[in-house]
């Protein structure tokens, strides 16, 4: 789990991917025919195979906040990139891209919105300069990478789990059965925007985007059915798509032979890089594997490894024979 730790450990809120891109593409070396970086900055993977193109998607973004004022005591204030959630952000802590740690806490009591919230940086208030923010800096919720039997917490699990989940596939395939492509997509926490000018650059025959997706199986949940450690999900549709049947089938058959357990998920709002694709050109064929993750946009997500595991040997069965 070192790559994993590594991955989702490492600063990329939508926009800037940069940090995350160039741990994957030094992952790739080797295991690949062609990369390129697009113009918004996805990364493409491509592995030779005959016949229909198959791309699979994982974003590398993750969700942040964006410093908008800095006072005359040199308070942050600032909103927010992607659907951060206020009491996830409260009394905790974020980082910025040069490890600057800031604490974020409140100005009035029982926050609602961003503007009730402010970021300490001891050694600017001091007006030292010693730390050096600007308004339109980035950061990220800071927290530590945790294994505990067979779960896994951290920030950016959302969605560092889907590219590490198409890395080790990437890694397993000897023989294709498709053209495929491993797209690592930017800006899907902003509304599945790199999937987009993606997926129109590869035009691919069938797409499967891999994400994290909400288990509520916890105290005060239940309205959605997946349970942690159950397998991995074949996603039926959620608020961005409704899943092609020929994907659902190809993972659900797939999961069968292998004997692999799976789950279906079905949501009524939120969306992946799969809402994004199946819309492109003339329409394209796309589904999508989720990990079952409790408290999503969280600096505590929490995953299942089995379940991870379960990803991997599930999505390289469906591409091409494996190690
Ligand atoms: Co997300
Ligand atoms: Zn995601």
């Amino acid at each position: 789990m070192e790559l994993l730790k590594k991955l989702t450990q490492a600063f990329g809120p939508s926009g800037n991917e940069q940090t995350v891109r160039d741990i994957i593409t030094e992952e790739i070396k080797g295991f690949c025919d062609e990369t390129k970086v697009d113009t918004l900055g996805n990364l493409v993977v491509r592995k030779y195979g005959g016949g229909k193109k198959l791309m699979l998607s994982a974003h590398m973004d993750e969700i942040g906040i964006i410093a908008t004022v800095i006072d005359d005591k040199n308070f942050v204030h600032f909103s927010e990139i992607g659907g951060v959630k206020i009491n996830a952000l409260h009394s905790s802590k974020v980082k910025f891209i040069d490890g600057t740690i800031g604490i974020i806490y409140e100005k009035s009591e029982k926050p609602t919105k961003f503007s009730d919230l402010y970021i300490d940086i001891p050694n600017i208030c001091k007006g030292e300069g010693l730390y050096n923010i600007s308004v339109g800096d980035t950061a990220v919720m800071a927290s530590e990478f945790n294994l505990s039997g067979d779960f896994v917490s951290s920030k950016a699990l959302d969605d560092r789990v889907g590219c590490y989940i198409l890395l080790e596939t990437l890694k397993s395939i000897t023989k294709p059965n498709y053209d495929l492509y491993f797209v690592f997509t930017v800006q899907e926490e902003l509304g599945l925007r790199g999937a987009k000018t993606a997926a129109a650059g590869i035009s691919p025959d069938y797409a499967i985007a891999v994400d994290v997706t909400v288990c509520d199986d916890i105290p005060g949940g239940g309205k959605y059915p997946l349970v942690l450690g159950k397998g991995p999900a074949i996603k039926v549709k959620d608020g961005s798509v409704i899943c092609h049947p020929e994907i659902k089938r190809l993972l659900a058959d797939t999961a069968k032979a292998e004997r692999i357990d799976i789950q279906y998920e079905i949501l009524d709002k939120g969306g992946t890089d799969a809402g994004a694709i199946h819309t492109t050109g003339v329409g394209v064929a796309t589904g999508a594997l989720s990990i079952p993750t409790r408290y999503i946009h969280t600096a505590c997500e929490t995953a299942s490894i089995s379940d991870i595991k379960n990803a991997v040997k599930l999505l390289s069965k469906v591409c091409g024979d494996t190690l």
